[in-house]
């Protein structure tokens, strides 16, 4: 009898345990989508500040958000931003990787590949990084093989310079300026030129080695009809200087991203730059909720949207073509 009793209450407490167990688990399973206790660390570094990529910063958060994952909720979210210095980059990333996050996210080429040298355990996100395989980030863009996995921006050169041949007809030469100092400039550069010959344009090259020699480089100048900024984190920084040299010289520039139009570029093809952080933040959640970067292709942003600074049309006595009236988007400085 009492044998009978023991076993009894040992049967029960095992059935107990395991139906527990299991609506553990399947809570677990159940709340797959990210609403999970436990709380993740998301750590991001960023370049360098210029709107561009402020935006792009702001963008991941809102991914990471509307994806489940909440600041001060469910997630721990840890920034810093190198300010455009390679050894600052260096420590920033070496501290980052000891807080041992989830994830990483690298915001513009350079603060990748920094993180990159510290870690190849945990998954880097690219945040709109421009060439990913040539800057030897990943194997392949269907299948990156590593640690890294995000979105790329593919600046719609093509387009850009289709705009710039109907809104300046008669200009000749094209001066590209970027800076000699970021992997992500130099195939922009090339594809550039490639581009500019379809349309008839001769190019000159002004790479610059740091922002302190852009207005002499503009000063400089000889013959350009126009000036291209690739997605040059350097430029991007000195847009205004860039503006007031060129505005001197009565130079148009025509930019690769939006935010340079609205800082005194004349017209472009970008691409929105906040919805590069907000793919950006829900892969960020498709690897924290268990995907494998290695498997995860790059996403690739190619298309953008016409936009024009009215002002600088103005300024520079161009005549827009009728179908730009009423399709580019109008920005005022
Ligand atoms: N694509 C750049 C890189 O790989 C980063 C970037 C994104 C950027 N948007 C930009 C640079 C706008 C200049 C302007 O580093």
């Amino acid at each position: 009898m009492k044998n009978k009793g023991l076993i009894f209450s040992v049967a029960v407490i095992v059935v107990v345990l395991a139906g527990s167990l299991f609506a553990f688990e399947l809570g677990k399973r159940n709340s797959g989508n990210a609403q999970s206790e436990e709380t993740k660390k998301v750590s991001i570094l960023q370049y360098v500040s210029h709107p561009s990529l402020d935006d792009i910063r702001q963008g991941v958060e809102d991914g990471l958000a509307q994806s489940g994952y909440k600041e001060g909720e469910n997630l721990e979210l840890e920034f810093q931003n190198g300010q455009g210095d390679q050894s600052k980059l260096a420590t920033m990333s070496q501290q980052l990787v000891e807080g041992n996050p989830d994830a990483l996210v690298g915001i513009a080429t350079p603060a990748v590949q920094s993180l990159a040298n510290e870690t190849s355990d945990i998954p880097i996100m690219l945040g709109a990084i421009a060439d990913p395989v040539g800057s030897d980030l990943v194997d392949s863009m269907e299948r990156p093989g590593g640690n890294m996995t995000g979105v790329s921006n593919q600046v719609p050169i093509d387009q850009q310079l289709d705009l710039a041949k109907e809104l300046l007809p008669e200009a000749k030469t094209m001066g590209i300026l970027y800076s000699s100092s970021e992997d992500n400039a130099k195939p922009q550069v090339v594809e550039a030129e490639k581009e500019a010959k379809k349309q008839d344009f001769k190019t000159e090259r002004y790479a610059v080695p740091s922002s302190n020699e852009i207005q002499q480089t503009i000063q400089a100048m000889d013959n350009v009809d126009f000036i291209y900024i690739p997605n040059d984190n350097t430029m991007a920084n000195a847009m205004s200087t860039i503006v007031n040299e060129a505005d001197k010289k009565n130079i148009p520039i025509i930019p690769s991203v939006d935010i340079m139009v609205e800082e005194g570029g004349v017209a472009t093809v970008g691409i929105d730059q906040h919805e590069l952080g907000v793919k950006t933040g829900e892969m960020t959640a498709d690897i924290l909720n268990g995907d494998d970067p290695a498997k995860t292709p790059v996403y690739v942003y190619d298309e953008g949207e016409t936009y024009v600074n009215q002002k600088q049309v103005e300024k520079y006595n161009i005549d827009l073509p009728k179908n730009l009236e009423d399709e580019a988007e109008f920005i005022d400085r």
